[in-house]
């Protein structure tokens, strides 16, 4: 079903309703807590709880993360060999402070099982917290009222506040709350509830469950209703403290007591509870974290962030929220006008971005942000290429620390170039620590793309914000490192007037690894050696003296550069005359083709039904690949050629990753398939509000998120930066009534409505900017808004590039390419079932 603006209707609306600043649920389920429990997460890019029910039983997984804290074990490969990824790295369950158990005359409450004549759960995006108010019939048939709230702090990264208010409506009663810090890690539950995650099935995106003892106690203290628990990760070393403050009010007569074990705080209020006199509790928690400074000095971190919270109060540090997120959302809302479904839905994604990201702080943006174990933790490309343009110009602080943090992985990125056998710096595909960590190196480490989407994402940074700083001292060496390794890597064919080569490389496309020449990675290869060229001439003018010290600190040779733009200027870049298409490697053409139409709809995503080596031998693509080439790099082509590509690909492209769908609608929109497009775009808007991958239970997914708001500005909007230039060419849908978002560029943030008929650009913040729209140079003054008139959104297509198309094409030496799917035996089963000792 769709809406009158043509994105579909998912959710269900009575039981999330619409509300354009909130997520809203007005019915408990247990059928889909995985999925909630993620809805509801919160977090600050530091730490994050997910929406677990405060009473701590019943979950489809209890997590509390802290971006970057991870155990490391040994990967035991069954066929080893050189330079494969050694040290596996996990995200730890880090102790769960969330915990309120909650008994009225001694019976627990017990979501699930519970009468609740009324219950709503709010993840408010203003103030970005949660809060739930629940109306409990007890066995006994007393009334209840509760009311709680959680928050992570984004203007206080290393606390979380939350609080619990019981009210009994009609009778009096006995009260008593259990608060806790849990360690989950190690220990099954507290009454040995076995967590759903544990029981579904094996799937490569999950992340490992470790089997030895992960945190090992090192301190428990207890006094004044204070608790702390620190702990030492048993093999990477890194500690943690956390700590939690409790203040109860009541007017009924109470007592607390307090326990300390090694894996268990608890904080035990008992209340003799009248009707009608609440009972509140604040509980203040903090959490620390480091490499390796003791735990006890983690421990004095943590009172002293406790100490600070008592003396200034609760309330100071919501306020502090609420200024955060109003200035967040002036830098970057987008609004849908007349359309406050799909609003809620834009702004829960830019909302998860920010709970993703803002409080990174010296780490990167993992995969999952801090909502969920997925993909264990790591971080991968998906922050350069679909987090950092949403950052660079709406968060620009954010974008540069996820930078840095790069930064700081270079000399890891070094020993691993050398590590196999060249020059320069290879980023990990996947890390936390910057070793690889990706034990499949095909579909891993191949992904040598990563260091150009490193350099892209480094270069759009530094021309939105002319932070020209950051590069001289220190991000130029990412260039310089990052253009040696594609020099050394490719190499030449032909004398004189030959082509340059890169071979043996997988590019996004998840589903043909290991190939020669791959379109996007050559491109992407040649931006960077341009970049890298461009930037250390630039240095080499304004700035002598940081040159001269670059110069020295990496022993860069003159040549190098004149090398760099030699290999970049002769670049291969594969384009078949026949097929008229730019083939996504030099042996694409040779496979036949999946026929995705006649593959059973239970048989995806295709990763968990099929080997690998039986999907590479077809052409069926895992996500956009030549398609993002043509986005990222747009300028290098014409626009017949992204038509052509477009209509080729965008059949053969299973979507399997939530990477592609975002991609897919920039492109569509550009070419013109508006429907399409728009179509790309509802399905990657609910991928986790609807779960459309099955997978939201372990975590946002932040990349397709941060893709949300490249859909809007770069898909819809038009707006273009690839080449230097702020370019703009818009495509709002037709049964849209408008777009309005903002840029800052060079601290001047502007408002850009788009209309069907016009494009206003007015200054909200600073001087003045220009963009150049549809070849006209416009620059907006602080004084004065600009409209400009359009006459159309661009060119329009109908339909969609369809399969069948493709049969009958011939290939350049005159064969045609043909379409099957392989059998699927009776017989065969998901990797679920065949690998159980996997998943438990
Ligand atoms: C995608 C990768 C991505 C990873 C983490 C995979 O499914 O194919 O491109 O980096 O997920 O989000």
């Amino acid at each position: 079903m769709k809406d009158e603006f043509g994105l579909p209707t998912y959710l269900d609306r009575d039981r999330f309703p619409i509300d354009e600043w909130a997520l809203r649920e007005t019915a408990f389920s247990a059928d889909d807590q995985g999925k909630t429990e993620t809805l509801f997460a919160v977090g600050n890019g530091y730490l994050g709880m997910r929406g677990n029910v405060e009473e701590g039983r019943e979950s489809f997984s209890h997590g509390t993360f802290i971006n970057g804290f991870h155990e490391t074990w040994p990967i035991r490969h069954a066929e080893e060999a050189y330079g494969f990824a050694r040290i596996g790295q996990t995200i730890v369950n880090a102790p769960d402070a969330k915990i309120m158990r909650l008994y009225v005359d001694d019976e627990p409450l017990l979501l699930p099982v519970a009468d609740l004549p009324a219950y709503e759960r709010v993840l408010d995006f203003r103030d970005g917290i949660l809060t739930r108010t629940v109306d409990w019939r007890t066995p006994a048939g007393k009334h209840v009222r509760l009311k709680s709230s959680r928050m992570v702090s984004i203007t206080e990264r290393h606390l979380a506040i939350m609080t619990y208010e019981i009210t009994l409506l009609d009778a009096d009663a006995p009260v008593t709350v259990s608060s806790q810090i849990l360690n989950r890690q190690d220990g099954s539950d507290e009454y040995h509830v076995r967590s759903a995650a544990l029981g579904t099935r094996f799937d490569p995106r999950r992340a490992e469950h470790l089997h030895e003892r992960v945190l090992l106690p090192q301190t428990q203290w207890e006094g004044d209703g204070r608790y702390v628990l620190g702990f030492t990760c048993q093999n990477s070393g890194m500690t943690l403290a956390v700590a939690a403050d409790h203040t109860v009010e009541t007017a009924n007569e109470m007592e607390e007591l307090g326990f300390v074990e090694e894996d268990l705080a608890k904080h035990v209020v008992r209340v003799r509870a009248r009707k009608n006199q609440p009972i509140r509790i604040t509980k203040v928690v903090s959490y620390h974290t480091s490499r390796g400074v003791p735990s006890r000095e983690l421990v004095d971190r943590c009172r002293r962030t406790l100490d600070r919270v008592a003396h200034d109060g609760i309330e100071t540090y919501v306020e502090a929220q609420r200024a955060w997120l109003a200035d967040y959302w002036a830098r970057c809302d987008v609004v849908l006008p007349e359309q406050p479904a799909a609003q809620q839905a834009v702004r829960w994604n830019l909302f998860q971005v920010a709970q993703a990201s803002a409080r990174a702080e010296g780490s990167g943006i993992p995969a999952k942000g801090v909502s969920g174990s997925g993909y264990s933790g790591h971080y991968f490309w998906d922050s350069e290429v679909y987090v950092l343009p949403f950052l660079t110009y709406t968060m620009p602080r954010a974008a540069r620390n996820a930078l840095r943090f790069r930064y700081t992985m270079l000399d890891a990125a070094r020993r691993r170039a050398h590590e196999l056998n060249q020059k320069g710096a290879l980023f990990p595909w996947r890390t936390i620590n910057g070793e690889e960590a990706s034990a499949y190196y095909a579909a891993g480490t191949a992904q040598y793309h990563i260091d150009a989407d490193i350099a892209y994402a480094l270069c759009q940074y530094v021309a939105a914000t002319g932070d020209v700083d950051f590069l001289a001292r220190e991000a130029i060496d990412l260039l310089v490192e990052t253009a040696r390794l594609w020099r050394d890597l490719g190499f030449w064919r032909g004398n004189g007037a030959g082509t340059f080569h890169i071979h043996g490389v997988t590019g996004p496309d998840e589903y043909t690894t290991v190939v020669n020449d791959n379109l996007y990675t050559n491109v992407m290869a040649r931006y960077n050696l341009r970049a890298a060229a461009s930037a250390v001439r630039n240095l080499q003018e304004n700035d002598p003296a940081a040159h001269r010290a670059m110069v020295k600190r990496l022993g860069l040779r003159e040549e190098e550069i004149a090398d760099w733009l030699r290999a970049a200027d002769n670049l291969y870049i594969p384009f078949d005359e026949r097929v008229g298409i730019h083939p996504q490697d030099a042996q694409f053409l040779e496979k036949e083709v999946w026929d995705l139409d006649g593959t059973p709809k239970d048989n995806r995503p295709l990763l968990l039904y099929y080997h690998p080596l039986v999907i590479y031998r077809f052409q069926v693509l895992k996500q956009a690949d030549v398609v993002l080439a043509l986005f990222l790099q747009g300028h290098e082509f014409t626009a017949e050629q992204k038509r052509a590509d477009f209509d080729y690909y965008d059949p053969l492209t299973t979507g399997d990753s939530t990477l592609s769908g975002v991609v897919q609608s920039i492109v569509a929109a550009e070419v013109g398939y508006q429907e399409l497009a728009v179509d790309y775009f509802g399905k990657s808007l609910y991928v986790d509000l609807a779960d459309l991958h099955g997978n939201t239970s372990d975590g946002v997914h932040v990349a397709s998120a941060g893709g949300i708001w490249s859909a809007l500005v770069y898909g819809f909007g038009g707006m273009r930066d690839g080449n230097g230039v702020l370019s703009m060419d818009p495509r709002l849908p037709e049964l849209w009534p408008g777009l309005t978002y903002r840029v800052t560029v060079k601290d001047t943030r502007v408002r850009v409505d788009l209309r069907q008929q016009d494009v206003t650009f007015t200054i909200e913040t600073g001087e003045r900017v220009t963009f150049d729209v549809r070849g006209e140079k416009v620059t907006v003054t602080a004084a004065t808004p600009v409209t400009v008139p359009l006459e159309d959104q661009g060119p329009r297509i109908i339909g969609a590039p369809r399969t069948k198309d493709l049969e009958g094409t011939r290939r350049a030496d005159g064969t045609l390419v043909t379409a099957k799917v392989p059998d699927v035996h009776d017989d065969a089963l998901p990797i679920a079932v065949m690998r159980p000792e996997t998943y438990d």
